[in-house]
């Protein structure tokens, strides 16, 4: 099945590939856009960069975030990469979830809430997505050999518990 697959995957990663940098330029930029909503910038401009910051959001870095995502958990499944440096890569991509979330949770205090809200300075969040970034990349890239970090032996092995409810049988 994979086999007969194969001549998709460049194109699904070429897909993955474009996404990724759409959602990561979409990363960087957002931050700075909502450290630009500052009432003193004159109401025209103000509802410009609102307007800009609000569809860049909606229409063009969550679903490249989303299609980034789909095509990568594809990916995993068809270069059957179940290795270490890819669930470490899995780690820090979460990082990136979490941004995603905190930079919505942002501009909906900053752009849509009644009353003064002070939008936090860009620098310190592009650090932190900058170093998630370049961990990802140096993880996928160098695909190091992480097999030999001592995993504890309660994780590699399974825990021969019972699950609260019966499991039908085949
Ligand atoms: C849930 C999210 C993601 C999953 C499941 C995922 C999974 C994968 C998989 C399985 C590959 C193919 C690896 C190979 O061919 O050996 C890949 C390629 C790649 N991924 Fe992701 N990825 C995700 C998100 C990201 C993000 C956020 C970035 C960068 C910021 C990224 C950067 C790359 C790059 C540069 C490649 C090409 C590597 C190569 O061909 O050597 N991925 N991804």
């Amino acid at each position: 099945m994979i086999g007969s697959l194969a001549p998709v995957i460049p194109h699904i990663k070429a897909l993955h590939i474009v996404m990724l940098a759409l959602w990561c330029a979409g990363l960087f930029a957002l931050p700075m856009m909502l450290a630009r909503h500052d009432p003193a910038v004159g109401q025209a401009d103000y509802a410009r960069i609102r307007k800009a910051t609000h569809y860049g959001y909606i229409m063009v870095v969550t679903p490249a975030a989303l299609v980034a995502i789909i095509s990568g958990t594809a990916l995993v499944f068809l270069r059957e990469a179940f290795v270490p440096w890819m669930f470490a890569k899995l780690v820090f991509v979460a990082v990136l979830v979490a941004f995603h979330a905190w930079v919505g949770h942002v501009l909906v205090t900053v752009a849509e809430t009644e009353g003064i809200h002070n939008p936090p300075r860009a620098w310190l969040p592009s650090l932190l997505l900058a170093t998630a970034i370049l961990a990802i990349l140096t993880l996928v890239l160098a695909k190091p050999e992480l097999e030999t970090i001592a995993f504890p032996q309660w994780l590699t092995e399974p825990g021969d518990s019972q699950l609260p409810f019966d499991v039908p049988r085949r």
